[in-house]
């Protein structure tokens, strides 16, 4: 358990994966009806970057940095609203020197009738994020493995939500953890929404993820690919990409909007693609 977010908080990557993050909730809000966010790696949940971390690989001047005074056509500011509004939520004297995690994004968005649960498996995170969340009764944070988790949290008591899946890739195994998470998971609730997140860095292990994740035969699974440089022939961060399993009708066209213009600033070296593909439909 060496990894740190704290390095690569707000960096493209974290941009991608947060908006994502922001379009699942704000589908989920076009019902009364309460929903639960469980986020099975959630990370402290608040960042500080002017931290020695983040100064160190400067990430997020790549990422939340080239966005937060950048303008944007009517109709992606729309989509990109309720993310740079939580963004600026922890900002308010402008500019960005904190950088809100999957947690506290989720808990800016959320209703009064929505709950979270948080878990995070390195114990100063987790004792980071119960304080960050101390007596606020819609937020459960637990330090627990997630992977575990995946099993007896779901599916949970509101019947409706969103599953994020944000391992920190430090170990072999992990595409292999994130298929057998997602099909135990599906079995216990396959009407949930699943995000998992991937990096873009080794292309045979995405290949055969992928591969896996068709056979799995769970539908209805969008694949969302975002690279902001060619293929590096030292291994490093070339992209990343994320797993929706039941997306909203409506994420694809958003998405679509969207992910260009994200691409515009975010991308650094030619050619860099960004991608929607079904692995799976219907
Ligand atoms: C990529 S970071 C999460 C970032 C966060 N989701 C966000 O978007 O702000 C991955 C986190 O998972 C934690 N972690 C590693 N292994 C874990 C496990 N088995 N269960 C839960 N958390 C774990 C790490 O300590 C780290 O904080």
């Amino acid at each position: 358990m060496n990894y740190r977010h704290a390095y690569h908080a707000g960096n493209f990557a974290d941009v991608v994966k947060h908006v994502v993050l922001t379009r699942l909730l704000e589908y989920l809000k076009q019902k009364d009806k309460a929903f639960r966010v469980i986020d099975t790696h959630a990370g402290i949940g608040r960042y500080d970057l002017s931290s020695v971390e983040a100064q160190k690989t400067g990430e997020w001047q790549g990422g939340i940095g080239r966005l937060i005074d950048a303008s944007f056509d009517a109709s992606a500011a729309a989509l990109l609203a309720p993310y740079l509004e939580a963004v600026r939520s922890l900002n308010p004297d402008g500019g960005v020197k904190r950088y809100p995690g999957s947690p506290l994004i989720a808990r800016h968005l959320m209703r009064k009738q929505d709950r979270l649960s948080a878990i995070e498996l390195h114990p100063k995170d987790a004792a980071r994020l119960k304080a960050e969340f101390g007596g606020d009764f819609q937020t459960r944070v637990m330090e627990l493995d997630g992977w575990l988790a995946l099993g007896a949290h779901l599916p949970p008591k509101e019947k409706r939500g969103l599953v994020l899946i944000d391992p920190p890739f430090e170990e072999a195994g992990e595409f292999d953890r994130l298929v057998d998470g997602l099909e135990r998971a599906h079995k216990r609730w396959p009407g949930g929404i699943y995000a998992l997140w991937y990096p873009i860095k080794d292309r045979r292990a995405i290949i055969a993820f992928r591969k896996a994740l068709r056979q799995s035969g769970i539908p209805k699974l969008l694949d969302i690919e975002f690279e902001i440089r060619p293929p590096s022939t030292e291994p490093s961060l070339d992209g990343s990409g994320m797993v929706v399993v039941n997306p909203p009708f409506t994420l694809e066209g958003e998405l679509r909007t969207v992910l260009p213009a994200l691409h515009r600033l975010l991308a650094v070296e030619k050619p860099a693609h960004w991608s929607l593909d079904w692995l799976a439909g219907e």
